[in-house]
């Protein structure tokens, strides 16, 4: 199935950004691109980028937009990316989502379509605080929610798993402050784009990959044009 587009999943930390567009990304076939996992990637690599964004990610707040804005640019460049790609916490910010329309008109991808996933914040504190995400495939689950067979290990691959730093409840009151401080204000950006859809997050994984399952098949039409867009 051709993509041929730039996807974009909006939403809260914790509203299950990352747990549904790697299956989206994988469906179509296209690359998943987490800044967040960019930059852990950096952080535990020890390079510049990952000296630079590790502080700052550790605070709760946002790493400036000219260095996400260089990294991303530096990805969307390899080939891999050609037939479309699905960004999981990227854009975050107004400046962010206005040169990434330049970056896309150049890429000759047109307008994104964008999938918002709606939470309350009382939930996401639970779900961020039991999140464990596997060391070696990046398989997330939750303690609570969708624990593993064995506590501690990926039951795909036997991975260690691990808690994010920044999954503590000071650092995830700071992460939400900055979503609504920074993030939130994208929608109605994309919304008076007429490329806005929203999806209630609060339901099952399962509910929630129906709902965008629906979604994608309605707005997208076989050559990866938008249905929506005015
Ligand atoms: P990033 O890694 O992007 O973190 P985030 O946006 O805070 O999002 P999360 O990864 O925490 O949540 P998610 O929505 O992916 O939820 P998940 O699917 O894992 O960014 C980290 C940091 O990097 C930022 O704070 C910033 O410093 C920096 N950064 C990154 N991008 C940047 C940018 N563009 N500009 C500037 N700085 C940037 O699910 C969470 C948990 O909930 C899991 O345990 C999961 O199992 C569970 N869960 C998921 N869905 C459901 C459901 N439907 N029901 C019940 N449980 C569920």
């Amino acid at each position: 199935m051709a993509l041929n587009k730039a996807l974009i999943f909006l939403g809260p930390p914790g509203a299950g950004k990352g747990t549904q567009a790697k299956g989206v990304a994988k469906e179509y076939g296209v690359p998943h691109l987490s800044t967040g996992d960019m930059f852990r990637d950096a952080v535990a690599r020890g390079t510049e980028l990952g000296r630079l964004a590790k502080p700052i990610m550790e605070s709760g707040g946002l790493v400036p937009d000219d260095i996400v804005m260089g990294m991303v640019e530096e990805r969307l460049a390899r080939p891999d990316c050609r037939g479309g790609f699905v960004f999981d916490g990227f854009p975050r910010t107004l400046p962010q989502a206005e040169k990434l329309d330049g970056i896309l008109g150049r890429l000759g991808f047109g307008k994104p379509l964008v999938l918002d996933i709606e939470v309350s914040d009382d939930k996401l504190m639970r779900r961020l605080t039991g999140r464990r995400t596997c060391s070696v495939g990046g398989e997330i689950y939750n303690i609570y929610e969708h624990p593993p067979k064995s506590p501690g290990i990926c039951d795909n691959d036997g991975g260690k798993l691990v808690h994010r730093s920044d999954d503590t409840p000071e650092v995830v009151n700071e992460r939400l402050a900055a979503y609504h401080r920074q993030t939130k204000p994208l929608a109605d950006y994309y919304q008076r784009q007429g490329v806005l859809e929203t999806v209630d997050g609060a339901a099952s994984v399962e509910t929630v990959s129906r709902a965008l399952n629906g979604v994608l098949k309605r707005t997208l039409k076989p050559n990866g044009h938008l249905q929506i867009a005015g």
